[in-house]
């Protein structure tokens, strides 16, 4: 809030002062109006539209056949429920990977169709020039290192990845190369906490974990995952914070009873 008691909205360069004086980070991803509306109330610094919608929402095993007219979908709904957080809309496999030309109008479509506030890609030297092209128009560019889900098929496994010198090599300098290309901040997904804490330390630009370790500047979880609707997906890294499942389960289950017993509706709640 401001003095005037005005919502103060979360910008990429709150988020930088936020690093540079210590303040952890908060993202959680949201895809639809309702949800987002209450992790906006909540005080989330960072909403994610993630291509995790793919699963979540659509139920896919992988992010890669998520479309970018269904991530508009997605954001466009979050967006008008968000009043402080700050909006990343990610770019659906396909859509920036090896032309910049079609990553740039991709991006332009998301931030045109849904108003968010920037948009994520997911890898770094392979994908540089799409982000420069992105970062060109005036589009904030949120980078993704580590586990990339868009290229399962190239890993092969969701393990942890840069266990091994050279990937962590390879990872130090993607994101040295995004930083200087100008993203406003980067995702570390799944990698050694020792890489997270090295990582985030030499770059000025705000780095968010996931599964990274403690010696990032914020996390991230899947909202789903946190709040225990998703049941299946256990890694060492989730904390979950609820257990929504059997609660949604518990209530549906105490509606059914009750329409079958003919206690619900009762005679104040009909008309
Ligand atoms: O799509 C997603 O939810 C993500 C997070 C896991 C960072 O990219």
């Amino acid at each position: 809030m401001s003095v005037q008691g005005e919502i103060r909205k979360v910008t990429t360069h709150r988020l930088s002062e936020m690093k540079l004086r210590g303040e952890k980070i908060a993202m959680l991803t949201a895809y639809d109006y309702s949800m987002a509306q209450l992790v906006d109330e909540a005080g989330v610094d960072v909403i994610l539209v993630g291509d995790s919608a793919s699963n979540v929402m659509a139920g896919h095993a992988t992010t890669l056949p998520i479309t970018l007219n269904e991530m508009i979908y997605h954001g466009a709904s979050v967006v008008r429920a968000v009043k402080r957080a700050l909006v990343v809309v990610d770019l659906p496999f396909g859509t920036y990977q090896g032309n910049s030309r079609e990553a740039l109008n991709s991006a332009i479509r998301i931030m045109k169709e849904t108003a968010a506030d920037a948009v994520k890609l997911e890898g770094g030297e392979e994908v540089i020039k799409s982000v420069k092209r992105i970062l060109s128009a005036g589009i904030p560019v949120m980078g993704h290192l580590g586990l990339m889900p868009q290229s399962i098929h190239k890993f092969g496994t969701y393990t942890v990845r840069a266990k091994e010198e050279a990937e962590a090599e390879k990872l130090i300098n993607d994101a040295r190369l995004l930083e200087e290309a100008g993203c406003f901040a980067l995702v570390l997904e799944k990698i050694p906490a020792r890489l997270g804490e090295e990582v985030a330390k030499e770059l000025k630009i705000p780095v968010i974990g996931i599964g990274a370790g403690s010696g990032v500047d914020g996390q991230v979880l899947v909202l789903h995952d946190m709040l225990g609707i998703t049941q299946q997906f256990s890694p060492r890294f989730l904390r979950r914070y609820h257990n929504l499942a059997v609660e949604v389960k518990g209530a549906v289950g105490n509606y059914i009873a009750d329409v079958k017993s003919e206690d619900f509706p009762n005679e104040k709640e009909q008309y």
